[in-house]
């Protein structure tokens, strides 16, 4: 039996670099999982027939890894689409509209920092105002006509991009947002949860106020699967990054699903599959489920289970290494500009969603046709449909 590579240690050294060290000093344990995500990273998802998807979950553009990692994979054309929280969205705002974060220790006196108007995100620390003055911004924005309808988050954050650019610009500030990167490259940057962060609670306001603003979530669910499925069917393959894990890991996993038992599309699932997170999978939650049970699912293709890899690192330590190192190792990828792509997307999954439409009456059992019943969920339903269809 052949037990693998040897373990051959050598002395880190001062000319010692990042890909130095993912390759040859990661040796073991989560270190040993980081560097196989990295080299599945440079050797396969960074093909260019691969969609590469990333969430985003955890506080992490407070910490500047929005402008510091996800700005420039973006516009390395490294990374296609998007699905985060708002709240990592909103936070990113701050810097780029000429606001100050600091770090701080976490063993501050939370009590003065409430007396002097202090927020604190663990060891980052910055003034209320900030949050006044990005709110008052935000506001400003969604008063805008071209936000008076119902649109996806996609959109929304594609026209909050354009903005937020205009203010970089004219504050000639260093600090790149992750809206103004996916704006200008076309990657289309979805929210799973909209209500749920200062962006969807200043939406809320806004309609209490009259503003037309409402968000598409079905549009949202649509377009994410449409995504997928244009990278599947056109004989690419679908790469998932998942920083964190949280709803977004789910929104970007459940395409798959969506393809194949909702819409009675044939599919296998998402080809490549990365995650860095604290979460464990024995509590059952999905933050911790491994890419194996992903699969039972139909999340991930049987076949591509050995391309996937779950490191249990903070993603603040993982993110910046795996950027630089997948920046020294590959060349820029033409971008693929998806948010331009939404319309002709979404044509070609309603396509075959028109070929293969499930039977939902074939697939009620017989006997609960006849008997009704508690067993019989689409009974009662089905009735109404009927009597309907009879009006
Ligand atoms: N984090 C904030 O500062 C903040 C602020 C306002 C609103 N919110 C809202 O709260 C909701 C969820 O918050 P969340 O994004 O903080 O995620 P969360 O706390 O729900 O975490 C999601 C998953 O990611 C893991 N995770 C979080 N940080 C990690 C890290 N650094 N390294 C590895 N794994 C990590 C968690 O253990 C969990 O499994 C979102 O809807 C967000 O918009 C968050």
């Amino acid at each position: 039996m052949s037990l693998g590579r040897k373990l051959d240690p050598r002395p880190i050294g001062a000319m010692t670099t990042v890909v130095d060290l993912v390759d040859h000093y990661f040796y073991a344990y989560n270190a040993a999982r980081l560097r196989e995500a990295a080299q599945i990273l440079v050797e396969k998802i960074l093909e260019p027939d691969v969609t590469v998807g990333l969430t985003l979950t955890g506080a992490i553009t407070p910490t500047g890894l929005g402008t510091a990692a996800l700005v420039p994979l973006i516009r390395a054309g490294f990374v296609d689409w998007i699905v985060s929280t708002g709240a990592n969205l909103y936070h990113d705002m701050h810097r780029s509209l000429g606001f100050e974060l600091f770090q701080t220790s976490p063993y501050v006196d939370d009590y003065r920092l409430r007396e002097e108007h202090i927020i604190r995100i663990y060891d980052i620390v910055f003034d209320q105002d900030v949050l006044l003055k990005s709110d008052a911004f935000l506001r400003r924005c969604l008063e805008g006509p071209e936000f008076q309808r119902q649109m996806t988050t996609a959109e929304l954050h594609y026209h909050l991009g354009k903005y937020t650019r205009e203010r970089e610009h004219a504050l000639a500030t260093p600090y790149t947002s992750i809206l103004t990167a996916a704006y200008e490259a076309g990657v289309p940057l979805y929210t799973s949860s909209p209500g749920d962060s200062t962006i969807g609670m200043n939406v809320a306001a806004l309609a209490m106020a009259g503003n037309k603003l409402r968000f598409d979530v079905e549009g949202d669910v649509n377009e994410t699967t449409s995504i997928v499925y244009d990278a599947k069917h056109r004989g690419g393959k679908s790469a998932v990054i998942i920083l964190g894990g949280g709803s977004p890991k789910n929104f970007i996993l459940q395409t798959e699903p969506q393809i194949q038992e909702i819409m009675g599309i044939p599919e296998k699932g998402h080809d490549y599959f990365l995650q860095f997170t604290d979460a464990r999978p024995d509590t059952g939650g999905l933050s911790g489920a491994t890419p194996s049970e992903a699969m039972t699912w139909g999340k991930v293709d049987p076949e591509q289970l050995p391309d996937s890899v779950v490191c249990y690192v903070d993603s603040t330590i993982a993110f910046p290494i795996l950027t630089a190192y997948a920046l020294a190792k590959r060349g820029p990828r033409p971008l693929k500009r998806l948010y331009d792509r939404r319309v002709e997307m979404l044509a070609a999954l309603q396509h075959a969603y028109d070929q293969y439409r499930p039977d939902d009456a074939a697939d009620i059992p017989d006997e609960a046709r006849e008997q009704g019943g508690g067993q019989a969920i689409g009974r009662s339903s089905l009735d109404v449909e009927a009597s309907e269809a009879q009006d």
